[in-house]
């Protein structure tokens, strides 16, 4: 297409990304993470995840631009995260961007790091029906999300977690299981060798008059600790795998019936699902096999899209410049806790 070129940044948590989209194509996609640096701490650590986008910033961008072969001078736009996340992080990430748009001589484009979660489905199956539900689960969020149109209506927030996102309940139960960090793979692949039925664990904020559509996943975590000491206390081996197994169905439960009761609720047919949670083989199942029966389109983009990275955030941007919106003043700041 001849539409505008948008640069998008994100570096609200551990992953460094760029990414460039025109016309709702992407043309460039480079993300680089921190991950690693931060496994022997079992989470990531803000400071190390600050000195790591300093460092990888200035490479991501330049990849990204070399991928699409464009110079910077013909960029259109750059679209930053400004939050919520890390407060060092995404202050990297947004004084990268300024310096970028600065440069170009092109405007700069605030953009909510859920917003761009959502929009990176659009990246691989087009533009979104409105309305339509969407799960966000990872390490960071869990949240279920009434979206009507991304850039001219505020996106509607049916419910989020009380404590613990599904991949960080994943991340502590593996580290109760011996399984290593991150958790949620290790367990997904532990798993295949298990029964979930061996083990009923809970499902919180299921029954009738709890909130349809919080999650809460602190007490499962804590269910997985105690069925664990129970077999130590016996002398007993830790049968890991059927652990995982039901602890995965549990969450996989959880996540799949409180969407769909959102896209009933809301008679809403379409649910798409991103984050890295996504990528759980059993999540993927239950929300395949419970859309099928209700009806319900079940869009996944591809888990490179799924994670963090830029190219979410250069989708935002992009439908941002072509509805005409505003740009943000080259003094815009964070927003580590900003709102939906
Ligand atoms: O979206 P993401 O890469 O980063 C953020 O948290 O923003 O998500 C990472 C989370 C981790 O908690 C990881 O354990 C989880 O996604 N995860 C999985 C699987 N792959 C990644 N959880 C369950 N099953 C998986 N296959
Ligand atoms: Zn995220």
């Amino acid at each position: 297409g001849g539409g505008p070129i948008v640069l998008g940044i994100e570096s609200s948590c551990d992953e460094t990304g760029a990414g460039i989209v025109r016309d709702g194509q992407l043309l460039a996609h480079v993300v680089a993470s921190s991950m690693d640096e931060h496994a022997r701490f079992g989470g990531v650590v803000p400071e190390i995840a600050a000195r790591a986008h300093l460092q990888s910033f200035n490479p991501v961008v330049r990849q990204a631009l070399d991928q699409a072969g464009l110079r910077l001078g013909q960029l259109d736009a750059v679209a930053v995260t400004t939050g919520p996340g890390l407060s060092g992080a995404l202050q990297v990430g947004l004084a990268g961007a300024k310096s970028l748009a600065y440069a170009a001589g092109v405007p700069l484009y605030g953009v909510h790091h859920l917003a761009g979660h959502v929009a990176a489905d659009t990246l691989e199956h087009g533009p979104l029906p409105a309305p339509c539900v969407v799960l966000i689960v990872s390490g960071g969020h869990t949240s279920l999300l009434l979206v009507r149109d991304l850039v001219r209506e505020p996106i509607a927030h049916l419910g989020d977690t009380l404590d613990d996102a599904a991949g960080e309940c994943f991340d502590k139960a593996a580290r109760i299981l011996g399984l290593p960090y991150p958790g949620g793979p290790a367990i997904d692949r532990a798993a295949r060798d298990g029964d979930p039925r061996a083990v009923e664990f809970p499902r919180p904020l299921t029954r009738a008059g709890d909130d349809p559509y919080a999650f809460s996943f602190s007490g499962l975590k804590t269910a997985v600790a105690r069925w664990a000491e129970k077999h130590r206390l016996q002398g007993a081996d830790l049968p890991v795998a059927d652990g995982a197994a039901a602890l995965q169905e549990a969450v996989a439960d959880v996540l799949s019936r409180k969407a769909l009761a959102a896209c009933a609720a809301y008679g809403v047919r379409t649910l798409v699902v991103v984050g890295g949670v996504a990528a759980n083989s059993r999540v993927r199942a239950l929300t395949e096999r419970r859309c099928a029966a209700a009806g319900v389109e079940l869009r996944v983009p591809p888990m490179t899209l799924c994670t963090d990275n830029g190219a979410m955030i250069a989708a935002v941007g992009d439908l941002l410049v072509r509805a005409g919106a505003e740009p943000a003043p080259l003094d815009v700041s964070i927003d580590p806790s900003a709102p939906l």
